[in-house]
């Protein structure tokens, strides 16, 4: 007999309306929880009291160890939340956002860092209502700032390895990219320990810098840093580093038809 049908069997049975009404959820599909509106959770933005940037770093640091980049990066905001705040943060499954290491579950796509960061950017910030919501700039000023600067930064206050560390510039978000930059940059493969303290560095420089953006913001002074929109200036979703993957030979995307006059 199949699974449905011991279940439905279950069902017939009345084995306890709970699981009676779990199973009926499952197997015939009465209840859409796709359509459940109102949960508590679902009320977005999220409350946001100032932080301090060092401290935020030195938690995602040492959470690193734990749950990975945008894990840590999450768990560094939203940890301290929970303390100064509660509720929704101490319901956000933070540990569950452990498949975004390795630029999710190791395809080398976005970094991480990053990641987190735009997570919870736009959970404490509101809905996108254009790429001018601040949400918005500030994963966008994100992406660029991890792009555009030497990582990492943040000197953890007790480090793990103790060795200065390179620092590169990975011209991308991706962490293939910037994972690949670093590591031939101090030759040290993948699964050593400076490869990993330099990422959980990374974690932290990322956190340290979410946190400034997200203070400015509460203070009412955010400007955004970047005017880059692909999409706009290129037809295609994408970065900036053409270059970096074409060559000199950057195809153009299918242009959109002109205006009707
Ligand atoms: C991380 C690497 C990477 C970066 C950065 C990148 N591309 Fe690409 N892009 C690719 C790959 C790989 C393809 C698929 C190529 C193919 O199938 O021939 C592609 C496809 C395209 C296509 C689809 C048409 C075609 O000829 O394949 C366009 C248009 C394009 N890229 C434009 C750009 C522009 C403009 C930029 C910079 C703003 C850019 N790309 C940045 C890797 C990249």
């Amino acid at each position: 007999m199949g699974q449905d049908g011991m279940t439905r069997r279950k069902v017939l049975l009345g084995t306890g309306t709970l699981a009676a009404g779990a199973a009926l959820t499952h197997v015939s599909g009465l209840v859409s929880t796709a359509s459940a509106t109102g949960g508590s959770l679902e009320k977005w933005p999220w409350p946001y009291k100032k932080l301090d940037p060092e401290k935020t770093a030195e938690i995602a640091y040492n959470e690193w160890y734990r749950v990975f980049c945008g894990a840590a990066v999450i768990s560094s905001v939203f940890g301290q939340l929970r303390q100064l705040i509660g509720e929704p943060y101490n319901s956000f499954p933070i540990d569950a956002f452990v498949y975004l290491e390795g630029g999710q579950v190791g395809w080398g796509t976005i970094c991480g860092a990053p990641a987190g960061a735009n997570v919870v950017a736009n959970m404490i910030i509101g809905p996108r209502i254009d790429s001018s919501t601040i949400g918005h700039q500030i994963s966008t000023d994100i992406m660029q700032w991890y792009s555009q600067t030497e990582l990492p930064v943040y000197k953890p206050k007790t480090p793990k390895v103790k060795d200065n560390l390179p620092t590169t510039t990975s011209n991308s978000p991706l962490c293939h990219i910037s994972v690949g930059r670093w590591m031939k940059a101090a030759n040290k493969p993948l699964g050593s320990p400076e490869r990993k303290d330099r990422c959980a560095r990374v974690t932290a420089s990322t956190a340290y810098r979410l946190v400034e953006l997200l203070n400015k913001w509460k203070e009412g002074g955010y400007e955004s840093n970047t005017d880059f929109n692909c999409g706009k200036e290129y037809g295609i979703t994408g970065q900036f580093n053409c270059n970096d993957c074409h060559g000199n030979n950057v195809p153009q995307a299918p242009q959109e038809a002109p205006p009707k006059a």
